[in-house]
């Protein structure tokens, strides 16, 4: 028999871990599930978004406006900024791969902090960029210590806020003493997917900050608050020569169709949809409340998921989560973020939680 000789493919992929969407939960005893696993809106789309999105779908023979420009305009008009500092992608992931396909060159360096969002390791291997991470302090990112571990190979760096998976916040002074000692040659996303959930006074907006500052940009995602996370579609505002050259990286016709314009009713719908926010904020501060009163310790948080940092107990704690029919997100052996999902999920984790043996 001849032995199998395959392609030779890129060496970093043999150490690549595939992205590992959250959990489907399995039934619990009671034949009900809960899906706590991946920071969705735990409401379905609003009947006037489903009408367009279903309306859009008799025209699916056609490829969508490459351009996305109604879209674009819609985001422009809604943050009052230039048409041409905004750029629409496949999601907020999606525009994290292109903001590193623009700095992908051999010897950069992109900087995060660690833990945090899961695919900025992944897509800085596939980019072929080197990866520097500085460690949380207290569950937060540490931007004193990211300022002085910036060095001339720095090409971007990434502060999520509010941070997935902790759910904790920079604020303004320590954000813009950052930003006043990062070279402006060196690309800052502030990555705000779950920026609609913030209700910190003293979290500034990444859209306030920006004009003042060409090496800033800002990520935000319709998937969260906009609930549209089945639909793929993110956006980025930044000066305009930073948004053109990420628009360079795209794929053609990277937004589809029913994306375009479900994203553009969602912003027509804007005002329910943050009723529903309100609504996921108040359970927010329902469950952290209620873990603490357990005998938790979640990081304050200002998004919409808890975290809980239950170390050795991590996978125990998430298997009996499931055992339950809770699906929640575990981190190795660091800990496990849950997701803040209606008044009945809620009260099914936190039932678990209260029944778990261990504090963490
Ligand atoms: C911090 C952060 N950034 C970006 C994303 C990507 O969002 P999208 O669904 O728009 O790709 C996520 C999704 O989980 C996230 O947690």
């Amino acid at each position: 028999m001849v032995s199998a000789q395959y392609p030779r493919f890129r060496p970093v992929l043999d150490r690549f871990a595939p992205y590992k969407p959250g959990q489907m939960p399995p039934s619990g005893p009671d034949g009900r599930s809960f899906k706590l696993s991946s920071n969705e809106s735990p409401f379905g789309p609003l009947p006037s978004v489903a009408k367009v999105i279903a309306e859009a779908a008799a025209s699916i023979n056609r490829y969508p406006d490459d351009a996305s420009s109604a879209l674009i305009e819609a985001i422009a008009a809604r943050w009052a900024v230039p048409p041409s500092h905004v750029t629409v992608g496949c999601g907020a992931v999606g525009l994290t791969q292109q903001l590193l396909e623009t700095v992908g060159e051999p010897g950069a360096e992109v900087m995060y902090a660690w833990r945090s969002f899961e695919c900025y390791p992944t897509l800085s291997d596939l980019a072929g960029v080197t990866s520097v991470r500085v460690p949380l302090h207290d569950a937060t990112h540490d931007l004193a210590a990211m300022a002085d571990a910036i060095t001339g190979r720095t090409r971007l760096v990434f502060v999520c806020n509010p941070n997935n998976p902790t759910g904790t916040v920079v604020h303004r002074r320590e954000l813009e003493e950052f930003l006043d000692r990062v070279p402006s040659d060196c690309l800052v996303v502030l990555d705000e997917a779950y920026g609609e959930y913030v209700r910190d006074p003293g979290v500034p907006r990444g859209i306030g900050l920006y004009p003042d500052r060409p090496n800033l940009a800002v990520l935000r995602s319709f998937s969260k608050a906009y609930g549209l996370a089945g639909l793929r579609v993110g956006y980025l505002i930044a000066h305009e020569p930073v948004a053109a050259t990420v628009r360079k990286t795209k794929l053609p016709f990277t937004v589809n169709a029913l994306a375009q314009a479900a994203a553009i009713a969602s912003l027509e719908a804007e005002a329910e949809l943050m009723e529903r926010v309100d609504q996921v904020v108040g359970e927010r501060e329902r469950v952290r409340t209620e873990l603490i009163a357990q005998g938790w310790a979640p990081p304050p948080t200002q998004a919409n998921f808890v975290w809980l940092a239950t170390g050795e107990d991590t996978p125990d704690f998430t298997a009996t989560c499931e055992r339950a029919g809770v699906a929640v997100r575990p981190y190795a052996t660091d800990g496990v973020r849950v997701s803040v999902g209606d008044w009945e999920a809620n009260d099914a984790f936190l039932a678990v939680a209260g029944a778990y043996p261990r504090r963490h």
